[in-house]
């Protein structure tokens, strides 16, 4: 199965088995098959964190489990369940439409529902840990079902349990949310600032989720035209000693405090101080607008932006001596 329309980045791959999961009893009748079982599963959302290789070794399984309900609520919350194959901008959208808000700064971020807690998505001051309730797993060989609280799913930045000890053994089917009915907009973020004072709205969860998809469109390249992965790589933490070494040489740095005696730098600014703004290697390069985004012109193969990942980290490495980590996962 060509996977090439499967994967934000348009790298072209190839899977030597495919399955699209609409019945998590399908995986009982893969599991069956002694052949099958024996080779590596690789899970699939809407590719959109993902760069493949050319050949994609084993079984690839598309989770297409849909639905979305409201499951209960208490004096406090609304509890909401979605499919993890959900589209996660409509699923968001669908919430506040219900005047259930929580989501709006997550507007617009590309993927499916299920991929959302995997590298714990986060935007404008927000991150999906702080709305997840718990998460419905399957273990991919052996079929145990297991939910994860919140708790259990050890989120950090742009990271979760299922990219660390658990990486590559749950298929994600459903996702719990915990809506607070005393909702708190979160608004302080710079762009969001100038956003919401642009069109002067009165605050409320839509206004943030309308500012958040205006600022992201003006930011960020559509996949749909431009093959990409979002944030190619995380903002990069230093410790205290080695940020103040990097303010004294670049004052404009630009850094948040990040928990005790920790700074997070905007990885965007270093690739762009490093002069990867705009610039392609080959049919691969980093987007005119926003440096962190690797994009692909047309034509880019998996070794096109391992080389380009590599470049910039060189450049990021040699200039700032701090080392850059890729944010999608590579299979
Ligand atoms: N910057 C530059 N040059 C650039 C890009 C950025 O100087 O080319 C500077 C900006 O001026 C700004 C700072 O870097 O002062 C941060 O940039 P921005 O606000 O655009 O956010 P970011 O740190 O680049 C992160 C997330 C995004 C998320 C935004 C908004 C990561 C890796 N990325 O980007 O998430 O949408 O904040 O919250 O944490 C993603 O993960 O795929 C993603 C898009």
């Amino acid at each position: 199965t060509d996977l090439t329309a499967l994967n934000t980045l348009g790298l072209p791959a190839r899977a030597q088995y495919f399955c699209a999961l609409t019945d998590l009893a399908q995986l009982d009748e893969l599991r069956a098959d002694p052949a099958i079982a024996a080779l590596p599963w690789h899970v699939l959302g809407s590719g959109s964190n993902l760069v493949l290789p050319d050949q994609v070794t084993g079984l690839v399984i598309q989770v297409a489990l849909r639905g979305r309900t409201l499951m209960g609520e208490d004096e406090h919350a609304w509890y909401v369940s979605a499919g993890a194959g959900e589209n996660w901008h409509d699923f968001v959208q669908w919430t506040l439409a219900q005047g259930w808000a929580g989501l709006e700064n997550l507007s617009l971020i590309p993927g499916t529902v299920g991929a959302a807690p995997i590298q714990n998505i986060g935007a404008y001051g927000v991150e999906v840990k702080d709305l997840l309730y718990g998460v419905h797993a399957t273990e991919l060989k052996n079929g145990e079902r297991r939910i994860f609280s919140q708790c259990e799913c050890r989120f950090g930045y742009r990271d979760s349990i299922f990219k660390q000890e658990e990486a590559g053994r749950w298929l994600i089917s459903e996702v719990i949310f915990r809506l607070p009915k005393q909702a708190v907009l979160h608004t302080a973020y710079g762009d969001l600032v100038n956003e919401m004072q642009r069109v002067a709205a009165e605050p409320s969860a839509q206004a943030v989720a309308q500012a958040v998809i205006q600022v992201r469109q003006r930011k960020l390249p559509d996949p749909a035209v431009i093959g990409n992965a979002g944030s190619f790589f995380k903002n990069p933490v230093v410790d205290a000693a080695t940020h103040g070494q990097l303010k004294a040489k670049w004052p404009e740095l630009v850094s948040y405090p990040f928990g005790e005696g920790a700074f997070k730098l905007a990885a965007g600014w270093l690739i762009d101080k490093a002069g990867w703004k705009g610039k392609t290697l080959g049919p691969a390069g980093m987007y005119e607008k926003q440096a962190l985004v690797l994009v692909n012109h047309g034509g880019a193969q998996c070794a096109d932006v391992q080389r380009l990942c590599q470049a910039v980290q060189d450049s990021v490495r040699g200039q700032f001596g701090v080392q850059l980590e890729p944010e999608p996962v590579f299979w």
